[in-house]
């Protein structure tokens, strides 16, 4: 790779900008299986503690606006019908608290970031669009030179962890405690636990937060076209730990991770905790069925692939979009340490590192594994139909607060991230083959009959979904541009890991190691999560049914199958109630 001698923008004051990028929010078509759409969002909800979550919390505005000193900025919009006005703020460095283990104790340590000198007029970033464009790359594939700069970068941003008195918040550990600060409970905002994850600032936030962190590495090594690797996990080649983080003698190494999932292990995108017992053939088939059911299966609509809004004064984690849940949560799980094994001197595994959102940072693979996910937002936008970005100005305007290579603190909007290219960096192209991975094998001869199995109403509620279950369910027989969504109004115990499989037009003899068949319609999974009290979670599973539907000749038939099996921690998982609903794609 050459390396560049251009030097970098100096260091500066910031100077108080609002950067509004102009984005077009116009899908392409595509030869992809894809619907139309009307309006609006879809209204299937079951959360009941939804339906209050959308008063919004004035009090939580003021006090933001006062501490941040916006009442210019924001005073105006306060005024305004506060139903289209609720953005999540930018969190108040001033109250950051402690932060809890997801799934555990306290942090051991304060996780937040150091405070800016002038809290009160933090400025909008500015996106430099003069800067050379950084290229993105698969880990699996880099050469000697880049991985001795990347590693160079990484050993020189540990350094800078040295000073704890005052710390830099450019440092490896403050990088990394970001992430815990924004997860971990650390931020209130409207009265309320911020949390970065389980909505649709999933993708928003980790895309800032990777583009501050690979300008700093940049900046330590004076190479401003530096660029994140990122791992290839869509892909066979990469579905395993790239080789440069396995190096035991690498800035880039981190030992808190599964032993048993090094040495060029294959990965399984849809890992809950346990093994799957099949070839590894069968295993790299099942995570490019599972990479075309999320792209392009179950993510037809904005809502669906992003996932559920989170306005101000909303309760965290609403609900994940379809790659945050797999494979994102998946890999964090199979790479981290396991769940409940013995760290040394006793101290008992949460997952650590990168199966933990309060030590997932500390892992240097953590910033490889968001390079491709962030990757995923962008070829999902390329998959046409409806596939484009929210335009809900609660989620355009929702904000972040970041450090950049200078240690300035900014102020970000997720609008102006929506073009990853406007902000200075871009991916080497690599074929993607789970995009014509659709699955065609046929395992059900003929449609099942539906007559000897029990209908939905009389099978749920169901307490535990300990074994594997098949009912019957109806639906309406219409032609249009709607989308057939299957839902589930689950409860389940967050602090578990979690899963299930759902298939239509099988039953209970459906072989669910093998997902690459017309039938295999998706899966529900949890990486451990809680927020303040322990108590099952309400929540909505959603799949996309269309495309289902005509690859197993059920399009007009009003009664289907639906087989569900549990994969790990179904007696943790109650599910009220399963509906097909149609609605409108947004
Ligand atoms: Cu912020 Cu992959 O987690």
């Amino acid at each position: 790779m050459a390396s560049s001698t251009t030097t970098l923008p100096l260091c500066t004051n910031k100077t108080l900008s609002s950067s509004f990028t102009n984005t077009s929010f116009v899908a392409k078509p595509s030869q992809l299986f894809l619907h139309g759409r009307s309006s609006q969002s879809f209204k299937v909800s079951c959360n009941a503690n939804n339906s209050g979550e959308h008063e919004k919390n004035l009090e939580g505005l003021d006090r933001r606006n006062v501490l941040l000193g916006l009442g210019g900025l924001y005073g105006a919009a306060n005024l305004a019908p506060l139903a289209t006005a609720s953005p999540i703020p930018p969190p108040d460095l001033n109250s950051c608290g402690p932060a809890t283990i997801t799934d555990g104790p306290p942090v051991p340590y304060f996780c937040c970031p150091p405070k800016p000198h002038d809290m009160e007029n933090i400025p909008y970033y500015k996106l430099n669009t003069m800067t050379k464009r950084r290229i993105r790359s698969p880990a699996h594939a880099a050469d000697e030179e880049y991985i001795a700069k990347y590693e160079l970068a990484t050993s020189r941003m540990r350094d800078l962890d040295t000073n704890t008195t005052d710390p830099d918040p450019r440092g490896f550990k403050q990088q990394a405690n970001v992430h815990c600060a924004y997860c971990n409970g650390a931020y209130k905002v409207g009265g309320k636990e911020l949390q970065v994850h389980f909505s649709w600032l999933f993708f928003p936030f980790h895309r800032w937060y990777l583009y501050f962190y690979e300008r700093i590495l940049g900046s330590l090594i004076d190479d401003p076209t530096f660029a994140l690797p990122y791992w290839n996990w869509d892909h066979p080649k990469g579905m395993r730990l790239p080789p440069m983080f396995d190096d035991e003698c690498s800035s880039l190494y981190d030992a808190r991770r599964n032993p048993s999932h090094r040495n060029g292990a294959i990965m399984d995108l849809g890992y809950s905790g346990d093994e799957v017992q099949t070839t590894q053939l069968q295993l790299m088939t099942n995570n490019l069925t599972l990479m075309y059911r999320q792209m392009i299966t179950n993510a037809p609509c904005p809502l669906l692939f992003f996932g559920k809004p989170y306005p101000l004064g909303t309760n965290p984690s609403p609900g994940m979009g379809t790659i945050e849940n797999i494979p994102h949560n998946a890999i964090h799980a199979w790479t981290g340490t396991k769940r409940c094994s013995d760290l040394g001197n006793g101290v008992k595994s949460y997952g650590e590192d990168l199966g933990n959102f309060y030590s997932a940072a500390l892992d240097p693979v953590f910033y490889c594994h968001h390079a491709n996910v962030d990757r995923m937002w962008y070829e999902w936008k390329k998959l046409g139909g409806k596939r484009g970005d929210l335009m809900d100005e609660d989620w355009l305007n929702s904000e972040f607060f970041f450090y950049d290579e200078c240690s300035n603190p900014w102020r970000v909007k997720v609008r102006d991230c929506l073009d990853h290219t406007k902000m200075g960096y871009d991916y080497a192209p690599m074929d993607k083959p789970w995009h014509n991975f659709k699955p065609m094998k046929q395992t059900t001869t003929g449609k099942v009959n539906t007559s000897s199995l029990p209908p939905a109403n009389k099978v749920f509620p169901l307490a535990k979904l300990d074994k594997v279950i098949s009912f019957s369910i109806s639906r309406k027989i219409e032609k249009n541009e709607q989308e057939e969504l299957l839902t589930f109004c689950l409860k389940f115990d967050n602090s578990k890991n979690l899963r299930f499989d759902v298939f239509l037009n099988a039953d209970k003899t459906v072989n669910a190691v093998e997902l690459d068949k017309i039938e295999f319609a998706g899966s529900f999974t949890n990486l451990p999560h809680v927020h303040g009290n322990t108590d099952r979670k309400p929540a909505t599973f959603q799949l996309a049914i269309n495309e289902l539907l005509e690859d197993n000749g059920l399009e007009d038939e009003d009664t289907i199958a639906v087989t569900l099996v549990p994969k790990k921690g179904g007696r943790y998982i109650s599910i009220d109630s399963a509906k097909i609903d149609r609605e409108d794609c947004n």
